[in-house]
């Protein structure tokens, strides 16, 4: 009801009455009065006057019925310790493909290398649960492919010329903006599900811990709706996941990418290497030229550009 309710005053220009919300939806004007409070009461700003109610701007808010057709799949949280965690329950518990939990921010957001991820107020954080019916190597594309389209998504939404480092962090002028973090779980070489979590600066300020870091909102000057981004995200993720050209995915997710045919420097929890990025091989491993010429292949660790 409360998804019905806000449609008709997002639709209507001014203010609608209790009368006629009562009419279209067969429930009286007290339970009209009922769900607009608790709108209130979540934080929708809407006015009651003695003619009826309005919707005075539309909160940016995450909560399932402002995804319409998703609304059973979406898990929102106002804080969590990390999505990461609840996703993974979820997943074991058996939800569904697309399963998407999303937080206003986390106390313990979980970043790659067993990094800490702040996660403030204003920040999208979410997992999004999928159950590829893929072997476990091919698992490593999907990461891949989950970079690109958010790349090509902001690109497309706000014209800035967002690039994916190895391996699939987001930069934009050379300063993260979003980063990937996955998990798998498989059984009779199969996966059984995979969770990809999701952290994009939008309105928060992540400089005072990360001054390599940036947001959509300094980039961009103004406040950015995260509901827009995740609701175009997922559309534009969930098309491409219908049938996944797997053998195309890295060759299209290099078209993105500003790490190849850099000198790089790959550091890891056990050593540090460094060389040229000449390649990304077809399950997303790094491959390094090296100093003496040789090549090296990596399939985790942090990535630095040396000239940046
Ligand atoms: C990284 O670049 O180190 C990966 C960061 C991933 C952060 C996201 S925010 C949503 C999800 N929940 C977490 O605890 N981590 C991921």
């Amino acid at each position: 009801m409360k998804t019905r309710i806000l449609n008709q005053l997002r639709a209507a220009s001014g203010i609608i009455s209790g009368e006629s919300l009562s009419a279209e939806f067969g429930i009286s004007r007290v339970s009209i009065w009922k769900h607009i409070r608790k709108l209130q009461e979540i934080g929708y700003n809407i006015i009651a006057t003695p003619k009826g109610y309005r919707l005075i701007d539309s909160l940016d808010a995450l909560f399932p019925w402002e995804f319409p057709g998703r609304e059973s799949k979406i898990h929102y949280f106002d804080e969590v310790g990390s999505t990461m965690e609840i996703a993974r329950d979820l997943a074991r518990k058996g939800c569904p493909d697309f399963t998407v939990v999303v937080s206003g921010k986390q106390k313990k957001g979980r970043g790659r290398l067993q990094r800490v991820w702040l996660s403030s107020d204003g920040g999208l954080y979410f997992t999004l649960i999928l159950r590829p019916k893929i072997p476990p190597v091919l698992c490593f594309r999907i990461n891949f492919l989950a970079s690109q389209v958010l790349a090509e998504t902001l690109r497309t939404m706000f014209n800035i010329n967002a690039m994916v480092k190895w391996p699939n962090d987001i930069l934009v002028n050379n300063k993260k903006i979003s980063g990937m973090l996955s998990e798998m779980e498989t059984e009779a070489d199969l996966v059984t599900f995979v969770n990809i979590g999701i952290g994009l600066n939008v309105n928060n300020d992540p400089t005072h811990n990360e001054p390599n870091a940036i947001s959509l909102k300094k980039i961009l000057n103004h406040e950015i709706s995260r509901k827009k981004i995740l609701s175009e995200y997922l559309d534009q993720f969930e098309k491409r996941m219908i049938n996944p050209d797997f053998e195309n995915i890295i060759p299209e997710w290099k078209k993105y990418t500003m790490t190849l045919n850099q000198s790089v420097r790959i550091v890891t929890t056990q050593d540090v290497t460094e060389g040229i990025a000449i390649d990304v091989d077809e399950n997303g491993a790094l491959i390094l030229r090296l100093a003496d010429g040789s090549t090296k292949k990596v399939i985790y660790g942090d990535c630095f550009l040396q000239n940046t």
